[in-house]
């Protein structure tokens, strides 16, 4: 079973004149194990596409299934604890908090999320494989943008999400951050069953790609 799935879904913003299709009639599926990146200029729709995938924000029309729900006919409770409990979000602006140290950035989510987060072992090596072992103690505003970015990864991988949501995850990286953190995906996807959904511009994280899309005008196309 697709472990996500969109069906038919338009995502329209404003009315009258002033009426974006963001989203065109999407169809779109992916399974457990998979790393997907969706491509496509700015303003083709793909951060709508990711917040609309994690139910961030509901469809106009059409069907956004997580495990087979569908998160249209689920309760905000229930909608809530679903992006909780199952989906990660790395967001284009890294969404760090910023009177928090990276440290207690993931003290935040235990506290939001009191179960089924990594333990320390889990936690330690991903701090060391994303390279930030020694900035625990920093605030976001003494990291550099990269270093913010990879903080923000840790902290949407730290809760154990089924599915990780992630827009520009590389954006503000060094070639041999992309490819740590390509890698770091590909293996979470692989060794973990996760679905790994990356938005991105960045032609370095292809190869660690099962699929590709590429989003223009609201519309989705496969290319791999
Ligand atoms: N909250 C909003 N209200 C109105 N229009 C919006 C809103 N958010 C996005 N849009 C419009 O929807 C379209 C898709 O925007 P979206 O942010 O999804 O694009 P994107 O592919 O993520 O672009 P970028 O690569 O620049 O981040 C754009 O035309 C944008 O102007
Ligand atoms: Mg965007």
């Amino acid at each position: 079973m697709a472990v996500l799935e969109l069906k038919n879904v338009q995502k329209k913003y404003g009315t009258g004149a002033a009426e974006v299709v963001a989203l065109d009639q999407i169809n779109f599926k992916a399974n457990e194990g998979e790393v997907v990146l969706i491509m496509g200029p700015s303003g083709a729709g793909k951060s709508t596409f990711l917040t609309v995938a994690g139910s961030l924000q509901k469809p106009s029309s059409g069907q956004v299934k997580v495990d087979g729900k569908n998160i249209a006919e689920i309760s905000p409770a229930e909608s809530n604890n679903l992006r909780l409990q199952e989906i990660g979000f790395v967001l284009q602006s890294y969404n760090l908090v910023p009177f928090l140290t990276v440290e207690e950035q993931f003290e935040l989510v235990r506290r939001v999320k009191k179960t089924g987060n990594l333990n320390d072992a889990a936690l330690k090596k991903l701090l060391a494989q994303l390279g930030i072992t020694n900035l625990v103690d920093k605030y976001p505003s003494a990291l550099s943008g990269g270093q913010q970015q990879r903080a923000a990864i840790a902290r949407a991988l730290y809760a154990n999400p089924e599915i990780l949501l992630a827009d520009e995850p590389t954006a503000s990286l060094d070639s041999k951050n992309v490819d740590e953190v390509g890698q770091l995906f590909k293996d979470l996807a692989k060794d973990y069953n996760k679905v790994v959904i990356l938005v991105t511009h960045d032609p370095r994280l292809e190869q660690y790609a099962d699929h590709i899309y590429e989003m223009m005008d609201g519309k989705m196309t496969k290319k791999r």
